[in-house]
């Protein structure tokens, strides 16, 4: 397993982004709202955020680069991350983006494809030598996954990794998530470097931003240890709705940890989900 050191200082070199800041993910900022869960998330799992109640939530929406000086309409993966504040105290995090597979279970490989990725005209020979990525990548340019979008709510998030739910009778089911836009009107049209945050500005002056988020629960079969497994059985529900009603004021050094999970959800032994703390932790390091 490669040492997250090396990871982060690969991954910082490969963008060249300014210190201070986060390595990848770098631009970006943060709003407020709630999340309020549907009936049929209640009856799947007896975590404190899912009773029905509407409970606080941070939301940063952002783009994947470790280059926070790009603009906005450069093509790049979207990041939505979501932190839930439980009336207990606690919190649990969730961190979408726009690729609805991943392509390897290996920390190492994942560098390797964002250093690749930084030279695009090689690129195709980082696919021709790594068979295995090659489904997941074009499933991510076929579905967009690296796009130029005129709004956060345009594109569709995945937080990829399987959660096991425990409902009131200790039952588990493994759950992945999905956050998709609802419907609403344009805002308008920007055209400067954060033309994607100035959208987000004008729509919030308009109302709320709702986001459905759907749980695939998945079937017999379906693999929940791996971020590279698709799900062929897998039933959809409705699982509650995010809603952002406000920007909020920069809340650095915030930390999204997508292993930080509350009573009533439990980790996969998916390898990259339990690799990530070590290396969020050392970019954390860098920027803090
Ligand atoms: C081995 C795999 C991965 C590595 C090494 C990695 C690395 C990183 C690092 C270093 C950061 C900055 C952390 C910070 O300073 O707070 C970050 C942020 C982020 N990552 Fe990953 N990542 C990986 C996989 C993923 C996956 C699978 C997803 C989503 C499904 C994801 C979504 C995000 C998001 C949304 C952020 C921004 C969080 C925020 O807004 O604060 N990453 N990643």
């Amino acid at each position: 397993m490669i040492d997250p050191a090396v990871a982060i200082d690969r991954l910082r070199t490969a963008f060249g982004g300014p210190e201070r800041h986060r390595t990848l993910h770098a631009k970006g900022r943060f709003y407020g709202g709630t999340f309020t869960a549907t009936p049929e998330a209640t009856a799947l799992g007896r975590a404190g955020h899912l009773t029905g109640d509407p409970v606080p939530v941070v939301v940063r929406w952002s783009n994947a680069g470790g280059d926070a000086s790009v603009p906005d309409k450069v093509p790049d993966i979207r990041g939505m991350a979501v932190k839930f504040r439980l009336p207990d105290g606690t919190e649990t995090d969730l961190l979408g983006q726009t690729s609805r597979r991943f392509p390897t279970d290996s920390p190492e490989e994942f560098v390797a494809m964002t250093e690749a990725s930084r030279r695009p005209l090689t690129f195709p020979l980082f696919m021709l030598t790594h068979p295995k990525m090659a489904p997941a990548l074009l499933d991510g340019l076929r579905s967009k996954a690296v796009s130029a979008p005129r709004s956060f709510t345009e594109p569709t998030y995945y937080p990829i990794h399987a959660y096991g739910w425990r409902d009131a009778e200790d039952r588990l089911s493994w759950v992945r998530y999905v956050f998709s836009a609802q419907p609403s009107r344009p805002a308008g049209s920007f055209e400067g470097p954060d033309r994607l945050f100035e959208e987000m500005a004008a729509r919030l002056a308009d109302g709320p931003v709702r986001f459905d988020v759907r749980l695939l629960v998945a079937g017999p079969g379906d693999d929940p240890h791996s971020a590279v497994s698709v799900w062929k059985g897998a039933r959809e529900v409705l699982g509650g709705t995010i809603e952002v009603t406000e920007e909020l004021p920069d809340q650095d050094p915030l930390v999204f940890d997508p292993t930080r999970v509350v009573d009533g959800i439990e980790l996969s032994d998916d390898p990259i989900l339990r690799y990530r703390p070590a290396a969020y932790s050392e970019s954390i390091s860098r920027r803090t």
